[in-house]
C-alpha cells in the first residue's frame, strides 16, 4: 500500500495565518533582505520564491544581486549596508555562494538579530542552550511538518542521514530538545558510518539530508516508517530527491517529491523575519 503524503503547503498556510495579524500589528512592515551571488539558476529560483511570499504577506523586500566574480569585500559591504539599514529586520545570504568566497566569514558579519536563516553561530549557540532566537529554517520546518501531521516524535527513534550545518546537524539538536513536538532519541549518520542502512532500517522516523540523488531506497526503510526528504538535487531542470520515489511503497507516511520541506522552509523564513521585526519594535 502506498504511503500517505505529507505535503508542506497546509503546514505553511497555518504559519502564514498566524503571521498575518502579527504583521498588521507592527508599526511598519517587517523588512527582509536577500543577497544572491552569481547566477546559479536553482539559487535564483529559491530567492524568487522567498521574495514572492514576502510580497504576498506584505513584507518590505530589499535585494542585492552580486556578480559571480564579486569579491569578499563586495559581499561584506552588502552585509554591512543591510545591518545598518533600519528598514531591514532580517537578511539572508543565499547558500551556496561561489567557491572563492567565504560564506562562514560573511555570516559572522551578519547582525545575529537580523539573521533570517538562524545559522549565525550566536543563534546556533542559542539553539544548543534552548534560548529563544531565530532557528534554522529547514529543520524548524521539519519539526512543524511532523507536528502538523501528528507524527509521534517524542520518544521515537529518529534517524537523520547527513550532518550538514543547514539541515542535519541543527535538526538533531531540535528534535532532541525537551518539548512535546521533539523529545526524540536521535541518531545522525553520515559518510563516517558505512553501515548506515543498519540504523535507517530501525528508524520510526527517517529524515534524509545527504544531497545524494535516490540514496535511500525501500530496503533502507522500516515498513510503515515516516520518511521525510530534505535533500534536493537537480538533474537538468528536474528535481531528484534523496529519497527514491519507490520508498512510498514501504513507508507509512512520506513527503511528496515536490512541495514538501521546501515549502515549510519558506514559511519558517517568514516567521524568523516577522519575529526579528517584533523584537526590533519591542513586541
Ligand atoms: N529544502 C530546503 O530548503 C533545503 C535546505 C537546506 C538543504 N537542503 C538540501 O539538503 C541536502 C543536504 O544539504 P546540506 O547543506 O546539509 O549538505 P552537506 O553540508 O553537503 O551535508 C551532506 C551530509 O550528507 C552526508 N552524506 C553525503 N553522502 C553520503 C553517503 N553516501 N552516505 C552517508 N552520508 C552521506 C555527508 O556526510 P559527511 O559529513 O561525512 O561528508 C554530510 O553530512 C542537499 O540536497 C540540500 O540541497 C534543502
Amino acid at each position: 500500500m502506498a504511503a500517505q503524503l505529507m505535503p508542506g503547503a497546509p503546514v505553511a498556510e497555518a504559519v502564514f495565518a498566524d503571521l498575518e495579524p502579527r504583521i498588521k500589528a507592527l508599526d511598519r512592515p517587517p523588512g527582509l533582505a536577500t543577497i544572491l551571488v552569481g547566477d546559479d539558476p536553482a539559487s535564483a529560483g529559491y530567492i524568487r520564491q522567498k521574495q514572492t511570499k514576502a510580497a504576498e504577506l506584505g513584507l518590505y523586500s530589499a535585494h542585492e544581486h552580486l556578480p559571480a566574480d564579486a569579491s569578499q569585500a563586495d559581499l561584506l559591504a552588502v552585509v554591512k549596508a543591510f545591518n545598518d539599514d533600519d528598514a531591514v529586520d532580517a537578511m539572508l545570504i543565499q547558500h551556496p555562494i561561489p567557491k572563492h568566497l567565504d560564506y562562514e566569514a560573511a555570516l559572522l558579519q551578519v547582525d545575529p538579530d537580523k539573521d533570517a536563516d538562524g545559522l549565525h553561530p550566536m543563534n546556533l549557540g542559542r539553539l544548543v542552550l534552548s534560548i529563544p532566537g531565530p532557528v534554522p529554517c529547514t529543520p524548524a520546518g521539519i519539526e512543524a511538518l511532523l507536528a502538523h501531521y501528528e507524527v509521534p516524535v517524542a520518544g521515537s527513534n529518529v534517524v537523520i542521514v547527513g550532518r550538514g550545518f543547514t539541515l542535519g546537524r541543527p535538526l538533531a539538536l531540535i528534535l532532541s530538545q525537551k518539548r512535546p513536538t521533539a523529545n526524540a532519541a536521535v541518531t545522525v549518520v553520515h559518510t563516517g558510518v558505512p553501515d548506515w542502512p543498519e540504523y535507517t532500517r530501525r528508524a520510526d522516523i527517517l529524515i534524509v539530508a545527504a544531497g545524494v540523488p535516490s540514496i535511500v531506497t525501500p530496503e533502507h526503510v522500516r515498513p510503515g516508517a515516516v520518511v521525510v526528504n530534505g535533500g534536493l538535487n537537480y538533474e537538468g531542470r528536474r528535481i531528484v530527491p534523496d529519497v527514491d520515489e519507490s520508498v512510498a511503497e514501504v513507508a507509512g507516511w512520506i513527503t511528496p517529491r515536490v512541495g514538501g520541506v521546501g515549502v515549510t522552509t519558506v514559511a519558517m523564513l517568514m516567521r524568523n523575519a516577522v519575529e526579528a521585526a517584533e523584537r526590533r519594535q519591542g513586541r
